[in-house]
Parts: C-alpha cells; sequence; structure tokens
C-alpha cells in the first residue's frame, strides 16, 4: 500500500470558490500536501487524463467539463492515502455521499463532483507524474 494519492479539485468546485474549504478539510483530514498547483488543462491534456474512460458515454462530457475552468492539483501522503482520501470525498455521485465527505458538501452531481481521487496505487503514481516534477514535491 504506498502513501501517496493525487487530487484534482474540479472546475465546478473552483468557480464556486470551494478550493479552500475542500483544502481545509483534506489537511483536517490528516493529508500531507506534497505538491499543490493551480492550471487550466485543455481539451487534449484532460482527454489523456482520463484516457481509461475513454469508450465510456459519458467521456466527451468529462472532457468538455474538465477543461471548463481552472483546477487545483495536488498530491497527498498519508498511511493508506488511496483509501483513506476515498473515503474522505465519498462516493462518485454525491446523492450516495455520506455525510462528513467532500462530495456531501461540495458535489452538485455525478458528473460535477467537486474532487478527484486516485482509484489505486499503480494510478495515484501515473497521475502525480501528469502534473507534478520531482522538482515540485516536497
Ligand atoms: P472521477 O473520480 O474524477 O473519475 C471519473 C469521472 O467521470 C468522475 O469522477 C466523474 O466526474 C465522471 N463521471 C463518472 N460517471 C459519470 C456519469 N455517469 N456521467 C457523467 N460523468 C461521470
Amino acid at each position: 500500500m504506498s502513501n501517496q494519492t493525487l487530487t484534482m479539485i474540479k472546475p465546478d468546485a473552483m468557480k464556486k470558490g470551494y478550493s479552500g474549504g475542500i483544502l481545509d478539510m483534506i489537511t483536517k483530514g490528516g493529508f500531507r500536501i506534497v505538491a499543490l498547483k493551480q492550471t487550466k488543462l485543455t481539451p487534449e491534456k484532460a482527454g489523456e487524463f482520463y484516457e481509461v474512460h475513454k469508450e465510456r458515454p459519458f467521456y466527451g462530457e468529462l472532457i468538455e467539463y474538465m477543461s471548463s475552468g481552472p483546477i487545483i492539483a495536488a498530491i497527498l501522503e498519508k498511511e493508506n492515502a488511496v483509501t483513506d482520501f476515498r473515503k474522505l470525498i465519498g462516493a462518485t455521485n454525491p446523492a450516495n455521499a455520506e455525510e462528513g465527505t467532500i462530495r456531501k458538501q461540495y458535489a452538485t452531481s455525478v458528473a460535477e463532483n467537486a474532487v478527484h481521487g486516485s482509484d489505486s496505487d499503480d494510478n495515484a503514481k501515473i497521475e502525480s507524474d501528469f502534473f507534478f516534477s520531482a522538482l515540485e514535491r516536497f
């Protein structure tokens, strides 16, 4: 089990001014910020990030949404980071997200669900390398 995961605060949450509240929940949840940046994905880069979902019916909508505005990307560190962070963010569909989770508090819908969290240690590494060089990690 690795101790790092990759998160994005997505365009809907950024537009609504929720990034401070989300980062507060992340740090209060015991995660240390290893790397962090504000950036904006082009449709090409969003397509590359979500390539695993290429065959899904929502892929086009996902790419359009994820490139619609700035995001914050961050590498987070904690024991069992991937599993524990997915617990903190809650279910993909905020209607099913438990009380006390980030998506319960800040997400709008299954598409505009405020935050991303890596779903495995392998993907955490791939996704962290997508956004950050070694010089940007502390
Ligand atoms: P994320 O955890 O970033 O991983 C894949 C993303 O696809 C997911 O969050 C949602 O933003 C999006 N997604 C998943 N299911 C659907 C759906 N049924 N319709 C639209 N977008 C979806």
